[in-house]
């Protein structure tokens, strides 16, 4: 049994943040972030809002534009790397705002990544029948973990949340191929130091800024676009389709210089590739089923297109999964 995409849905926090604005904080200028990133705006959380609300607005789009009860959610998955709380992460808080009964649900941790890893799982447990509807979200709020001191990556992040309700399908639609792969040698290329079971939160934890996210830039920029184009290659030949046969590209949304090399090893034209960063910045797991939705809801998607969706990002994971909606 294949699995489909039967909703989409997205949210994104009314608070919009433009470079100019940063520049009061740090000392960087839209020139540069524009020219190195291809961002202009982000939105973000207020101090005072919930993340969790981000998965369970997003979740509440795709289930009412699947036309499907939300009765009919077997499974909940949330990919997130920054859950409302280590412990017990962010699906507990989302699946209750839903009104999920004593459904089963999980957090899953993949980097960047983490939307592509999740759907792959979800399609894996529909196709086996464990299953028959999971709502899989990808959730960040990366402003809740960016050192707003650090210029080399506060310009870098926005905070959103994406979701789709994957129903059962035929194997001639849906998800039609996926490839998923990781380098833990890399792990260390973007990571958060404290606040884990290594080095637990302390006094000299915080004062020495190790609660925030550390990127090494350069490093995760060469890496990502040949480890994109490899899983996208990938999962067309898993999918028995060819690059000819994709509609849409959704690359992870993190600088458009990446997405723009990416296209150029695909040979991908513009026209065929969804692109949100300007308005949104890199919302990590969020990316993808954001501009998923966004260009679903517009009517770039439409029924019957091949999208291949593709990530990479911290642990070093990355991969693809093609998909006719
Ligand atoms: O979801 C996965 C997560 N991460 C990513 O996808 C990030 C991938 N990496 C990137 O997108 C790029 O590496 C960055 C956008 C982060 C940086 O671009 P870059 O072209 O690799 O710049 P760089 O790190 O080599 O820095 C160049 C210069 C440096 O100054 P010096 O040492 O040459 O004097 C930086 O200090 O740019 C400086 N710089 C800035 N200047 C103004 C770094 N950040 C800023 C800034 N504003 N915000």
């Amino acid at each position: 049994m294949g699995a489909k995409i039967i909703g989409t849905g997205s949210y994104l926090p009314d608070k919009v943040v433009t470079n100019d604005e940063l520049t009061r904080i740090v000392d960087t200028s839209d020139e540069w972030i524009v020219k190195r990133t291809g961002i202009r705006t982000r939105h973000l959380l207020e101090a005072d809002e919930m993340p969790a609300r981000m998965g369970i607005a997003a979740a509440e789009a795709a289930i009412a534009a699947s036309g499907t009860p939300a009765d009919a959610v077997d499974l909940l998955m949330v990919a997130t790397n920054f859950p409302d709380m280590i412990s017990p992460g962010s699906a507990p808080f989302v699946a209750a705002g839903l009104g999920l009964g004593q459904r089963p649900f999980f957090d899953l941790k993949a980097g960047c990544s983490g939307f592509v890893y999740a759907l792959t799982v979800a399609a894996g447990l529909i196709d086996a029948e464990v299953y028959g509807h999971i709502l899989v979200i990808g959730a960040e709020a990366l402003s809740r973990v960016t050192d707003w001191g650090d210029r080399k990556t506060c310009v870098l992040f926005g905070d959103g949340a994406g979701a789709v309700l994957l129903g059962p399908g035929t194997h001639s639609e849906g998800v039609l191929g996926s490839s998923l792969h990781a380098d833990g040698n890399k792990a260390m290329l973007l990571h958060l130091p404290a606040g884990g079971t290594r080095t637990p939160a302390s006094h000299a934890t915080v004062d020495a800024g190790a609660h925030f996210l550390k990127m090494e830039g350069s490093g995760v920029y060469r890496s990502a676009v040949p480890m994109m184009e490899t899983a996208t290659r990938e999962a067309l030949a898993a999918a028995g389709l060819t690059l000819a046969d994709v509609d849409w590209l959704i690359p992870h949304q993190a600088n458009i210089r990446i997405i723009e090399s990416l296209m150029r090893r695909l040979e991908v034209t513009s026209d065929r590739v969804i692109i949100n960063l300007d308005r949104v910045a890199n919302t990590s797991t969020a990316s993808i089923p954001i501009a998923l939705d966004e260009a679903v809801r517009d009517g770039r998607i439409v029924p019957g297109n091949i999208v291949v969706l593709t990530a990479f990002g911290a642990g070093a994971t990355y991969g693809a999964v093609v998909v006719q909606i």
